[in-house]
């Protein structure tokens, strides 16, 4: 099949092309993000594959259709990006790759959450000038911490399983508990007690209407003094102003983050040549105790090497009429 890949870097070219020996399709990359502004250059192709940036609305959609695309498939997990009713009507197929690691997520989630109770980011800046003062270094253990987990899905649960290594109290909330997490000793609990019992609380639910903005004013006033929150999800899941004045009335202690409410005009791009216009994303990056990564939590070699596995194994499947397995529904 003639496959078009949008927002495409080189990394993925190479796990791609590698995989594809396997499958033969037929690849061809465009850097450019697919939305409203690029899809008018889609053509002679039924199958796009796009990224968690590429804008696929209502519009898109429709002309997507008219120009013979039957199947999107994405190449990651979550799929806020697509407006599924208008492809449903249409009879456009969504896929996805649900689980290509969750470990690669809850990783680099433990990653953040040490570096910045340790410090380790500033501790790096300040050993490179020869600078060996511990004074505003001092840590705290997550061993006996508690720790919150919002969604314990397959990345929620992979972190649990971690952060039980670690000694930690954990604590979840999600309106489908998961019975790995309940054998583990998790303890459920709403979601406001989770905001007010947790020290450390991690984000990994998806985007959805019901959790944009779960973080907001009102759930930061329920929360700890000092509390670290740490945002691998979404960025929308986060009201970005609402964390930036609890960050500046030292409510919130440390904050961690993979992913940001606008960063489809800022991530996966070399802008170190540019003035950033993003003002409230250039206040983020000023206190010293926020720790910003741009959506690499999912970026390991076995990731991308499973990403293109179920990806090409999606397309095959609906090539040849065999029922869908990862179709994204409403
Ligand atoms: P999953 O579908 O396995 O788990 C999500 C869990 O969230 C489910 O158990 C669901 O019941 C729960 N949930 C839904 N609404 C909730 C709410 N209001 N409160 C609490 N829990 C709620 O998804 P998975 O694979 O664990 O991924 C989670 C999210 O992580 C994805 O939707 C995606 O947005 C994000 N992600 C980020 C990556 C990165 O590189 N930063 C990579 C992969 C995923």
């Amino acid at each position: 099949m003639k496959i078009n890949f949008f927002s495409s870097q080189p990394y993925d070219i190479t796990f791609f092309e590698q995989v594809n020996n396997h499958y033969q399709h037929e690849l061809i990359f465009h850097e450019y993000p697919l939305n409203e502004d690029t899809v008018d250059l889609v053509k002679d192709t039924s199958c796009i594959c796009v990224f968690v940036n590429d804008k696929l609305t209502a519009s898109v959609l429709e002309k997507l259709f008219k120009k013979g695309i039957r199947l999107i498939a994405l190449r990651c997990a979550g799929f806020n990006n697509v407006d599924l009713i208008t492809a449903d009507k249409l009879g456009i197929t969504v896929v996805r790759v649900p689980a290509y690691s969750p470990e690669s997520v809850a990783e680099h989630t433990i990653g953040l959450m040490l570096s910045l109770s340790r410090h380790i980011h500033r501790a790096y800046n300040r050993v490179r000038e020869s600078n060996f003062s511990l004074n505003g270094l001092l840590g705290f253990e997550l061993h006996h911490a508690t720790v919150g987990i919002i969604g314990t899905g397959q990345i929620g649960t992979a972190l649990a399983k971690i952060l039980k290594g670690f000694g930690s109290h954990i604590i979840a909330c999600d309106p489908k508990p998961s019975d790995e997490c309940i054998l583990l000793g998790v303890d459920y609990v709403d979601f406001k007690t989770l905001c007010q019992k947790a020290d450390v609380i991690s984000l990994h639910c998806p985007l959805t209407p019901e959790t944009q903005h779960l973080i907001n004013h009102k759930s930061l006033n329920d929360m700890k003094q000092g509390v670290m929150i740490i945002n691998t999800s979404r960025g929308a899941v986060i009201d970005t102003e609402a964390v930036i004045n609890s960050l500046k009335n030292k409510h919130i202690g440390y904050l961690g983050l993979d992913v940001y409410e606008q960063e489809e005009n800022l991530f996966f791009q070399d802008l170190s040549d540019q003035i950033i216009s993003d003002d409230l994303f250039e206040r983020l990056l000023t206190f010293p105790n926020v720790l910003i990564t741009g959506h690499q939590a999912f970026f390991t070699k076995q990731a991308l090497t499973n990403i293109a596995k179920t990806t090409l194994t999606n397309i095959q499947r609906f090539e040849n009429n065999i029922e869908c397995l990862h179709c994204c529904h409403i």
